[in-house]
């Protein structure tokens, strides 16, 4: 069978490894990733970064196809993805050293990004970072034309999508007691925006 895949990964994978690799610096730091797709990020980081734990996950319906790839890579470092929906209860799991969701604001729901943000009270460790890599708008203004035009074929599948204030996302991250480490601009018109739990 064949592996899902997402050219977008392929694109983007080593711009964001850059960054994650000046994060996610802990010995044996356990990550969570949030809505993990295809599996190409989770095999190429966890390969890429052998020092970190990453645990995949996405809503239930991913999850199968999400697993083809990981269990393929066949990597200690990379268990299989469990369920999880950001919109449903609190996901069973430990405090974690890092998380990170790429490409996954813009997709859920309005409701489910405030929810998502909620997880994080929880889930991630004091002094742990959080790396959310995806399109943001600033000040109600598109960073660029082809990212207005991405927003207006995003809310024409479903009218609750659609990028997102960087304002709105960041006083939903502080007042799940995260602060704002870094806003790094990326290739393609996107943003690797960087908290830590204070
Ligand atoms: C465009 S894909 C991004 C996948 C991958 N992270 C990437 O960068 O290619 C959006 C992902 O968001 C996930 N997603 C949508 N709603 C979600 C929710 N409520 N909870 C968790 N993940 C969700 C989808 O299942 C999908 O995997």
């Amino acid at each position: 069978m064949s592996l899902p895949f997402s050219q977008s990964c392929e694109n983007n994978k080593d711009y964001i490894l850059a960054q994650l690799r000046r994060h996610f610096t802990k010995p044996f730091g356990r990550v969570l990733e949030i809505a993990g797709g295809t599996g190409q990020h989770a095999e190429y980081f966890a390969q890429h970064m052998p020092h970190l734990h990453w645990q995949s996950t996405d809503v239930p319906e991913n999850v199968e196809t999400l697993n083809l790839r990981l269990e393929a890579a066949g990597l200690s470092n990379l268990p299989s993805a469990r369920p999880f929906d950001v919109t449903q209860d609190k996901l069973a799991h430990s405090p974690l050293d890092y998380i990170f969701s790429a490409n996954s604001l813009h997709i859920m729901p309005t409701d489910a990004v405030t929810h998502f943000f909620r997880h994080m009270r929880y889930l991630l460790a004091s002094s742990g970072v959080l790396c959310v890599y995806g399109p943001f708008k600033y000040k109600g203004e598109f960073t660029t034309s082809s990212n207005a035009e991405f927003d207006n074929w995003l809310k024409g599948r479903n009218s609750a999508s659609g990028i997102r204030d960087f304002e709105t996302v960041q006083l939903l991250a502080e007042e799940a007691g995260l602060s704002l480490l870094e806003d790094n601009p990326m290739p393609a018109n996107n943003q690797l925006l960087v908290w830590t739990k204070s």
